[in-house]
């Protein structure tokens, strides 16, 4: 069945999405051989990693923006540190058709927050106001925003902050219930996510703690979220779109898919790719029993053949079509 013939499970704005699991943005990690990944494999959006001044001053800007139609609906999760900022960074990508432009207000890295930007915002519910009200009036695409629930416990201002969010016209809201200051620490509160549900009419994506495929429809059942964002788990298991969990995929689809995902990279960006695909192979293959073998075959290999070959040679079982 297309998605065209089946039920949306929310609209951003206009714009139908079918599905109610989707890959959560990483820098670093959600680029577009990953983002068509995870697509393949049920995702229902792809987020890009951050986009920030910084990322479109550098030389490597085109292909960082860079995603294949298939990968549609695509959102561009964007950081700055105020609405003259990320209007320009929007204007930029704007060329690019982006199906959503996402506002990030929750990145707790040193680096960002430093420059104001990221969930340092939460702290000036003024300057959100600002931004989310510029954005969606100079621009036709549906503007969401990403938060956490604060800056710390003394100043949990999620419903303040989704308020106005919502009030100055973001199509959807996607929360990581964690504090900037509890980093990826302690546990996400999902009681937070339900709280924000209630409160605002534009869908709600919930996000954090999401391990297992069982805790996507514990997450939605808790919650009452529209959908579920998902980071980390989903690192070498793109599988947790499909609701299934590790043990029920096979070694040889395993190993199937981490050969496609590297020769994706390696077409995205040359041979640079085996470099990058690193960390995706150890991900796939970890606490499966040729974890070890395939960190040989990554010291070993020059080439992403090379890589290949190693890897079948030390996986029972596995062969190269
Ligand atoms: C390596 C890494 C990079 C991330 N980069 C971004 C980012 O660029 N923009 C953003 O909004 N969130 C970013 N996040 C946060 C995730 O989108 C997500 O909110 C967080 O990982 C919690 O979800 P999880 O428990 O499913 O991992 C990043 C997280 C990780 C682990």
């Amino acid at each position: 069945m297309t998605e065209e013939n089946k039920k949306p499970e929310f609209h951003i704005g206009s714009l139908p999405v079918y599905g109610d699991v989707i890959i959560a943005p990483m820098s670093g990690y959600t680029d577009s051989p990953f983002r068509r990944i995870c697509r393949q494999h049920g995702s229902a959006m792809s987020y890009t990693g951050l986009v920030t001044e910084a990322i479109l001053k550098c030389e490597d800007a085109e292909r960082a923006l860079g995603f294949t139609p298939e990968e549609r609906p695509i959102v561009f999760n964007v950081g700055g540190k105020d609405e003259d900022i990320i209007e320009r960074i929007c204007r930029r990508i704007e060329k690019k058709q982006p199906d959503v432009i996402d506002i990030n207000m929750g990145c707790p890295s040193r680096k960002i927050v430093l420059k104001k930007q990221g969930a340092f915002l939460l702290q000036h519910p003024d300057r959100v106001a600002c931004i989310m009200k510029r954005v969606t009036s100079s621009f036709s695409t549906p503007v969401s925003a990403k938060i956490r629930l604060g800056w710390d416990s003394n100043s949990r201002n999620f419903l303040d902050i989704a308020r106005i969010i919502e009030d100055n016209g973001a199509a959807m809201l996607a929360v990581h219930a964690r504090t900037k200051e509890e980093g990826f620490t302690g546990e996400a509160d999902w009681d937070a996510i339900a709280e924000i549900k209630q409160t605002l009419g534009i869908p709600v994506l919930g996000n954090g703690d999401i391990k297992r495929a069982e805790d996507i429809d514990r997450m939605k059942k808790h919650t009452g979220c529209d959908g579920v964002l998902i980071g980390r788990v989903a690192i070498g298991n793109p599988w947790i779109f499909q609701r299934r969990n590790r043990e029920e995929v096979s070694p040889q689809e395993m190993f199937r898919t981490a050969k496609e995902h590297l020769e994706s990279m390696v077409d995205f960006y040359g041979s640079y790719g085996l470099i990058k695909f690193r960390k995706h192979a150890v991900a796939y293959f970890r606490n499966t029993p040729g974890a070890a073998a395939v960190r040989r075959a990554m010291m070993l290999s020059e080439t992403p053949e090379d890589f290949i070959k190693l890897l079948a040679s030390a996986l029972p079982g596995m062969t190269l079509e």
